[in-house]
């Protein structure tokens, strides 16, 4: 990985140095959020962005993430509330950065306009910005920054293990994803963490709280989207946000949430009236009504169309961007892929693997896979025997194949006797990785 600096970074002052990479990130966010922007163009900004640093996607989320964990330790610099605001927003878009950049990998005549559109100047202005920054010291990921804390927690029903010894930390201003097969646990360690559940043993701790002690505390401060939840029948959308924001010292403005879900016209809907869809967003709605510092979402997109999942996205990431935490589980795992900045996949009640959902993928499955429809006869154990082949996950009627040089593998494959029916090399993604795991329930 390419960490070194291009370009010379002249002496500055700090608040020379701030000002002008706001001026960047500013113009960066408004490049990508431009309305015209079509989608390869916004994969050429985000090219931009790594060519003008020399950077990888990889390392500018890894550099950003210490900067912004840096920014956030108390007594670090004077306008630290602006600057992590600021990093944030640069971490959402890296979070996102990479999925578009890939697009953009055989497109040769990308970079000559990619670099027209972010070039020397952004070039210096991040280059001293990375020396000032990195200058504040080591990342600080400490107690002190989680948002939730769990130590071996144990939860039995009856002779049913439902959480077998979870030890977790989620740090503060993440997007944190639980993911998992049907009946692996989720929810009922979640409940645990909210305090609506008792744990048989084990620890938890939430905004450094315990429930034991501070449980009104705890319940002013976040908010709860249970999987399924039931509202009063008769009271529409908007008194149901209305009760709910009455139980709270310092609620949201209704109009402006059902604006956010877009909700508003259903405000005077009852609720027994109401489709799937927006019933899951009122459930939604109800648990920001108290604008809280930490939510908990439990499978939050599930049932919505996939224009509803994506106004879920935006709210999720926006309480992100300034400065929450979410902890969601989901089945989705291409959401999971973009949205959440760390995941942990979870099966028979214990915690698995936990990462980047890029470095789960590089790390348990690679960059690039074989998948391949085999002919008859050709089994999973054959699949293994070929030459270079780490790893063969059955998915379907597919194998998908791991191995460190995927060409040659391919070529192989290809010239085996009996061909397969169809074989490619892809991305790996976060559900190859799911898969793995859930069939073996070990890392892969
Ligand atoms: N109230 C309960 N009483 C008895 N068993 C329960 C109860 N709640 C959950 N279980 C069992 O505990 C295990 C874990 O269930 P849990 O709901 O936590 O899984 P999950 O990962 O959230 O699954 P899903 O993806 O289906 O929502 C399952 O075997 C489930 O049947
Ligand atoms: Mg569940």
């Amino acid at each position: 990985m390419n960490t070194s600096v291009r370009g010379t970074a002249a002496p500055a002052t700090e608040r020379d140095v701030a000002g002008a990479v706001r001026t960047l990130i500013d113009r960066l966010d408004g490049e990508l959020r431009h309305p015209d922007l079509s989608p390869p163009l916004r994969g050429l900004a985000v090219r931009g962005v790594t060519l003008a640093t020399g950077w990888s996607i990889d390392t500018w989320r890894e550099r950003v993430d210490g900067w912004y964990a840096a920014a956030e330790k108390p007594g670090g610099h004077t306008d630290t509330g602006e600057w992590v605001k600021r990093l944030r927003k640069l971490r959402s878009f890296l979070a996102t950065a990479g999925r578009e950049s890939r697009h953009l990998d055989a497109d040769a005549a990308a970079d000559p306009q990619a670099r027209a559109l972010f070039g020397e100047e952004g070039q210096d202005v991040v280059t001293t910005a990375i020396d000032w920054l990195t200058a504040a010291g080591p990342p600080d990921t400490g107690p002190a920054a989680a948002a939730v804390v769990v130590t071996d927690l144990h939860k039995r029903y009856g002779d049913v293990t439902a959480v077998d010894g979870v030890s977790l930390t989620i740090p503060t201003g993440r997007i944190f994803g639980l993911l998992g097969p049907n009946s692996a646990g989720k929810t009922t360690l979640l409940e645990c963490v909210e305090g609506i559940r008792t744990p048989d043993s084990g620890e938890v701790t939430v905004l450094g709280l315990r429930h034991a002690t501070s449980a009104r505390d705890i319940r002013t401060r976040t908010g709860i989207q249970l999987q399924q939840t039931g509202f009063y029948d008769l009271l529409t959308l908007r008194e149901t946000l209305d009760l709910y924001a009455s139980f709270y010292p310092r609620p949201v403005d209704v109009d402006a949430l059902m604006t956010r879900l877009n909700i508003r016209d259903k405000a005077k809907t009852l609720v027994k009236d109401l489709s799937g869809g927006i019933h899951q967003r009122l459930s939604l709605g109800v648990a920001l009504v108290n604008d809280p510092e930490l939510v908990f979402l439990d499978e939050p997109t599930t049932g919505l169309d996939p224009q509803a999942r994506r106004v879920i996205w935006d709210v999720v990431r926006t309480l992100r961007d300034d400065g929450r935490t979410v902890v969601l589980t989901t089945h989705y795992m291409d959401e999971a892929e973009q949205l959440c900045d760390t995941v942990a996949i979870m099966t028979a009640g214990r915690i698995r693997v936990q990462g980047s959902p890029a470095g789960l993928i590089a790390r348990h499955v690679g960059d690039s896979v074989v998948e391949l429809a085999p002919a008859a006869g050709f089994d999973a154990a054959a699949a293994r025997a070929l030459p270079g082949v780490r790893g063969c996950v059955t998915q379907g009627d597919r194998f998908v194949l791991r191995s460190d040089d995927p060409a040659a593998l391919l070529r192989t494959i290809l010239a085996l006797p009996d061909a397969p029916v169809e074989a490619r090399i892809r991305r790996g993604t976060l559900e190859d990785v799911f898969l793995a795991i859930a069939e073996t329930g070990e890392p892969a």
